[in-house]
């Protein structure tokens, strides 16, 4: 994938085709219940010079909403803001259409009915699992939060997360996916309006990763709750979201679908930092842009435009446009050419090395470094400034 750093893609890229910001006239209830999360530029400033952090976002009831970028753009400050953990210097919060943030008003991150999943599940080591899970609960005293009605609530929420086996075992003694699943079960357990998790699966190894992604999500669902939940991981966000809230630079770019995003992406930066892409930088000439496998009509007035191509979109088509696989990177479920195009097939730059990365099924018999031709499935998407 490439570096989406490495380019400022982000001066204002527009999008070519229709783009899935939410319509400002969406309505915004759903069955009769306020949205759980109403961000109105809310706004954190920091050093004089650096940027700021403006979220407008809604998270509907009952909804898994992923909030997306790279490490560094400000999402977990958006995170604490809305917890309360961290102050706004301006704009509006509502939670279920109750105003928590808004001039001269910062309600007490205890008193919004968020329950948090740190990166780090921040458990008590010395303590057991069920014991950790009833901190959760309001209370005096753990001995107290364990009994009566209490102790059910524990023994209820221990179940939801398939925990009950390991109720009295300390924390240090399971596993790192055990671990994560006492911090989600500590966190729902007073039954929070709204759940919060950061990165929640980042100390978890690879392969572990994918299984909990949909436990989680299983286990968010069952609970009927609502959430918003932190990842830089763009396959993380796309898998287990209702809808994927991309931020880039301190800023929600685009709010959709997980196939909204990946396919009608909103930005450049959308384009490039969720799945893979080659990206050409194209000059527009009488309203038409020549990419090396075709030409397409690009806005009338623009000197260049961003041509954007997932590797997927890409296919072996006999006559198409003649190349040579240099590399082949073969994953099992599917595999990526990295093919140089003939010279003179190539307009403008395709990425690394002049190469078109090509993405295709398991099946297709690819010779490692022999001629093939490529064809498109479907359009590119353009961008332009
Ligand atoms: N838009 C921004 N402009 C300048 N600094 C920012 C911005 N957003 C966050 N920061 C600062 O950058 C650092 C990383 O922010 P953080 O919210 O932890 O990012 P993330 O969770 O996306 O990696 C923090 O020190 C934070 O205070
Ligand atoms: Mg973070």
């Amino acid at each position: 994938m490439p570096d989406p750093l490495a380019v400022d893609p982000s001066a204002g890229a527009l999008p070519a085709r229709a783009t899935s910001r939410p319509a400002p006239d969406r309505p915004e209830r759903l069955n009769g219940a306020a949205p759980a999360v109403q961000a109105r530029a809310l706004e954190r400033t920091f050093a004089p010079g650096a940027g700021v952090l403006d979220l407008s976002l809604e998270v509907r009831a009952g909804e898994l909403v992923t909030l997306l970028g790279p490490s560094g753009c400000g999402k977990t400050t958006a995170l604490r803001l809305v917890a309360g953990f961290e102050r706004a210097s301006s704009g509006e919060l509502m939670l279920w259409g109750e105003r928590v943030v808004g001039p001269a008003l910062h309600l007490a991150p205890e008193r919004r009915g968020v329950g948090m999943v740190f990166q780090d599940y921040a458990l008590f080591p010395h303590l057991s699992v069920a014991e950790n899970v009833a901190y959760g609960l309001a209370g005096r005293g753990l001995r107290r939060r364990l009994s009566g009605g209490r102790a059910g609530r524990v023994a209820e929420v221990l179940d939801l997360t398939g925990l009950s086996a390991v109720a009295g075992r300390g924390v240090h003694e399971l596993s790192g996916g055990e671990q994560q699943r006492v911090a989600l079960a500590r966190a729902l357990a007073p039954r929070p309006r709204l759940l919060l998790l950061d990165e929640p699966f980042s100390s978890l190894d690879p392969a572990l990763r994918g299984q909990m992604r949909a436990e989680l999500r299983a286990i968010v669902k069952r609970a009927g709750a609502t959430a918003l939940l932190v990842t830089h991981d763009q396959e993380e966000a796309l898998s287990i979201a209702d809808r994927v809230a991309f931020m880039w630079r301190g800023r929600i770019e685009q709010v959709g679908t997980p196939d909204e995003v990946y396919t009608r992406p909103a930005t450049l930066a959308a384009a490039r930092f969720i799945g893979d892409a080659n990206i050409y930088d194209r000059p527009v000439e009488r309203g038409r842009v020549a990419t090396p496998f075709g030409e397409y009509e690009a806005p009338v007035g623009r000197s260049h435009c961003y041509v954007v191509v997932r590797p997927e979109d890409l296919q072996v088509q006999a006559g198409g446009t003649p190349g040579r696989v240099v590399e082949r990177e073969y994953y099992g479920h599917d595999q990526v050419l990295h093919v140089a195009l003939e010279p003179g097939a190539t307009p403008g730059s395709p990425g690394a090395g002049g190469l078109v990365r090509v993405r295709l099924g398991p099946h297709e018999r690819i010779t490692a470094t022999g001629p093939i031709a490529l064809g498109l499935r479907r359009d590119p998407i353009l961008f332009w400034e």
